[in-house]
């Protein structure tokens, strides 16, 4: 392990694990902390550093959808989107894991877990996070040469041209544009590149986190606050719409907003104006708005969960970005891209990718899309022990062939898949595959039986 001690956080609500975890961790000379529910991990996160989070995704409200653990991966990214986090799923949720990856989880394991294994994830995740937090304090601390102006956009397929033409059409416009697309598709990109297309470029783009914003948070937060209009209104305080004045304004998220604050922010979108929440006076400001969200926002408006005035209002311009999968033909160039990058940031002489990572790397489903390549890339450049990237080094594991059509599937169908991958991978012998599955040998024959295998 690195020099300084590693600090780690577990999260589980069951106390025995959180227990057993404290222990095994504290031998290998972690600093542990513990906590047992979403609000305590995001209680943790605020007021310290950590060098990794172990959590669970399934806490106590609701203790097999895993909805609770997903929602705290979304409000942690917006936190601290370098805290490396690795989620604990129970045997079987397969879904639940390939969901936490694309909500930015670094890497995932299963229960009941192998200690030699658990150890071995999250070493890899602490010395990670290490590397990236250390080269973004170098970074920030040489602004002055970073590239300026738009970010890169790789997008050579024909599946991105139609979206590029629309892109650079409206780009140096005024008009709205709703970016959608799924988690880590390059929606904050696409929105990066629009507002350096556009006059506003001048000015920074200003952008709010709505998935992340807290319900008494959000109105001050927008629209700013007088003093004294609640109690911790210790001054005054502009928003982001009154900071984003004649320049963009992006706001991430959009689906997850409230109705009540839809209701809020549609005013303004009509109307132009707003009042500081407190003040009285009404302010005018220019700003062009790009949202983005991954969510159906179609199905959302017609389960009513969306206002279809406030949707109008924001897509003036759709852009919808495909995911990954569909657009191999970029994988090549995106993947040098992002090796070239981690290679100067980690100082590591790796020119390329050998054939077999190659080939792995088009074949792979991608169900964390682009940023889920360049995690996977970052890590394979700093476990390369050669001058190339070999497949092994990219570590996939199966559960990553079968999550693009998972959702697709009934359990039975799931059930036979896994079963199936484990034989395969164990090259028939039941006895492995059952192990791997949590299986006795009898009770792998029965569900072989059963699914005529
Ligand atoms: N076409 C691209 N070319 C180069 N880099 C890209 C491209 N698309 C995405 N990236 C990179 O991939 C990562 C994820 O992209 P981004 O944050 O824009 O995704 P997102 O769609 O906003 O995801 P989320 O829905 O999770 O917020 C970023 O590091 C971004 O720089
Ligand atoms: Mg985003």
């Amino acid at each position: 392990m690195s020099p300084a001690t590693a600090r780690l956080l577990v999260a589980d609500d069951a106390r025995d694990i959180l227990d057993a975890l404290e222990i095994l961790f504290r031998s290998e000379g972690y600093e542990v902390e513990t906590a047992t529910s979403p609000l305590a991990v995001v209680a943790a996160v605020g007021e310290r550093d950590f060098d990794a989070l172990l959590m669970d995704m399934n806490y106590m409200r609701d203790t097999t959808g895993g909805r609770e653990g997903l929602d705290l991966l979304t409000r942690l990214q917006a936190m601290d989107a370098t805290l490396p986090v690795v989620v604990m799923t129970a045997w079987g949720s397969i879904v639940g894991a390939v969901e936490a990856l694309r909500r930015g989880a670094r890497d995932y394991i299963q229960k009941p877990f192998d200690n030699e294994r658990l150890l071995h994830v999250v070493r890899t995740q602490v010395e990670l996070g290490r590397a990236i937090r250390r080269s973004q304090r170098l970074e920030s601390e040489n602004l002055a040469l970073r590239a300026t102006g738009a970010p890169a956009l790789i997008a050579q397929s024909a599946a991105m041209q139609p979206v590029l033409r629309l892109m650079e059409r409206i780009g140096p416009s005024d008009a709205n544009a709703l970016i959608t697309g799924e988690h880590g598709t390059g929606k904050e990109v696409v929105a990066a590149w629009l507002h350096a297309a556009s006059p506003r470029a001048a000015r920074a783009m200003v952008t709010v986190n709505l998935g992340g914003l807290a319900e008494g948070v959000f109105e001050s937060e927008l629209f700013g606050h007088a003093k004294g209009a609640f109690t911790d209104a210790k001054a005054d305080r502009a928003g982001r719409f009154e900071l984003a004045d004649q320049s963009t304004l992006f706001l991430d998220e959009i689906a997850n907003l409230t109705l009540t604050q839809q209701a809020k922010l549609l005013r303004v979108l009509q109307e132009g104006e707003f009042e500081r929440v407190g003040s009285s006076k009404t302010r005018r400001v220019d700003v062009r708005i790009i949202a983005a969200t991954n969510a159906d926002v179609r199905a959302e408006v017609a389960a009513g969960r969306f206002r279809e005035d406030l949707f109008f209002r924001l897509n003036t311009v759709e852009i919808h970005l495909p995911p990954l999968r569909e657009r191999r033909e970029d994988l090549p160039l995106l993947a040098a891209h992002f090796l070239a990058q981690s290679a100067a940031r980690y100082r590591r002489s790796v020119a390329g990718f050998a054939p077999d990572a190659m080939r792995a790397l088009l074949e792979y489903a991608w169900p964390g899309n682009v940023r889920e390549l360049a995690h996977a890339i970052e890590r394979a450049t700093l476990l390369a022990e050669g001058g190339l990237v070999t497949a092994a080094e990219l570590n996939f594991r199966p559960i990553s062939e079968v999550s693009p059509r998972i959702e697709d599937l009934s359990l039975e169908e799931v059930e036979r898949l896994l079963i199936t991958k484990a034989l395969a991978r164990h090259e028939g012998n039941v006895t492995l595959a059952a192990q791997a599955l949590g299986l006795s040998r009898s009770a792998l024959y029965r569900r072989l039986q059963r699914h005529g295998l």
